[in-house]
């Protein structure tokens, strides 16, 4: 065909579908909008130390802050401020020892934020990271065997003391990261045979062991000493086997399914939603925070439209929650 030719018009073009009418105008676009991000729906993050660890910004996640015990409810009190409504607790403990001792510690880090932020700010909603991996001289998820491999049973009573002590403390819901086969039936049944029966359980149930955690092992210390986690965090490749992980954790009674990462993982928000009938919430974990922000510094790209774009797209996915370190942020910027 020639150039002439294709220069021609085309008396055949069929015009009578014209999608950019509803995009004429912020109104009508505003009008026809599909999906928006909920202040009320986002998670805010919180990394608390105790008193011998390095406090203030995490330097590959700037704007985010290592809290004290002291601190923490002050922020909490912000955050409520905005129209934050839950946050999910790391600890960052003194002690680390090859049995995750302060963990379960009714004194631990964890356990005094919870009292403190319960105590002074109420009506937020404490979600507490369970995992062993910030408490382990080893770094790894949970207790090793003789050769050196996580022993998934012993960890699940680990898991379940901590869980109490948590419970103890007045934590609202419990987040399991750890990956270990069992775990939300195990604590189910721990929570319910100690009268903590209405507390709920947020299972991260499709986790990947992904590169995208970087920064968040450098803020919480917490980068395995040898090895890696791939014989418990999911291979990166899989679909179906993360649809057998949601499924086990409905079966044995998660309240919440959590996708983490989630930018990668878009496809697997919409299929855990579509398999499952509790709501779905999405971890926007660090190393996809520390991207943005650090194009964003270069002026690469404009920050604050591509954190909405990211997040608006999370709802589009199937999200019914997004856990993000942009919580505090967004939900300054969008103040109604
Ligand atoms: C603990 C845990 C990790 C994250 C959340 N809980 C690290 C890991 O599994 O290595 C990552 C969060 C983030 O990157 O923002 N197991």
């Amino acid at each position: 065909m020639s150039i002439g030719e294709l220069l021609r018009p085309r008396t055949t073009v069929d015009l009578t579908k014209r999608p950019r009418r509803l995009r004429s105008s912020a109104a009508m676009r505003e009008l026809v909008r599909e999906h928006a991000v909920r202040v009320g729906s986002l998670v805010q993050p919180l990394f608390v130390v105790d008193p011998g660890q390095p406090q203030g910004e995490i330097s590959s996640m700037p704007g985010v802050f290592r809290y004290t015990v002291e601190n923490v409810a002050a922020e909490c009190r912000e955050l409520a401020a905005l129209g934050i409504k839950a946050v999910l607790l790391f600890g960052i403990p003194d002690f680390k020892d090859s049995v995750a001792s302060s963990a379960h510690d009714p004194a631990g880090v964890v356990q005094r934020a919870i009292r403190a932020i319960k105590r002074d700010v109420p009506e937020m909603l404490v979600i507490a990271d369970l995992c062993n991996c910030e408490y382990t001289d080893h770094g790894h998820c949970g207790i090793l065997d003789e050769a050196g491999d996580v022993d998934n049973d012993a960890t699940l009573e680990l898991l379940g003391r901590t869980a109490l002590s948590y419970a103890e403390a007045g934590v609202d819901v419990i987040a399991p990261s750890d990956m270990m086969d069992g775990r939300v039936g195990y604590l189910r049944a721990t929570l319910d045979g100690s009268s903590f029966g209405s507390i709920p359980i947020m299972s991260y149930a499709v986790k990947f062991a992904s590169a995208f955690y970087g920064p968040f092992r450098e803020a919480a210390d917490s980068t395995p000493q040898f090895g890696d986690r791939r014989t418990y965090q999911m291979d990166p490749a899989n679909a179906r086997e993360a649809l057998r992980e949601a499924l086990i954790d409905l079966d044995e009674g998660a309240d919440f399914l959590i996708v983490k990462p989630a930018l990668a993982y878009m496809d697997l928000i919409r299929a855990v939603k579509e398999i499952s009938d509790v709501p779905v919430a999405c971890y926007n974990v660090s190393g996809e925070y520390a991207m943005v922000k650090a194009a964003g510094r270069n002026g690469w790209i404009d920050e604050n439209r591509t954190i909405d774009e990211i997040l608006t797209s999370f709802v589009r996915a199937g999200a019914d929650i997004i856990i993000t370190y942009f919580a505090k942020s967004y939900a300054q910027r969008h103040r109604t």
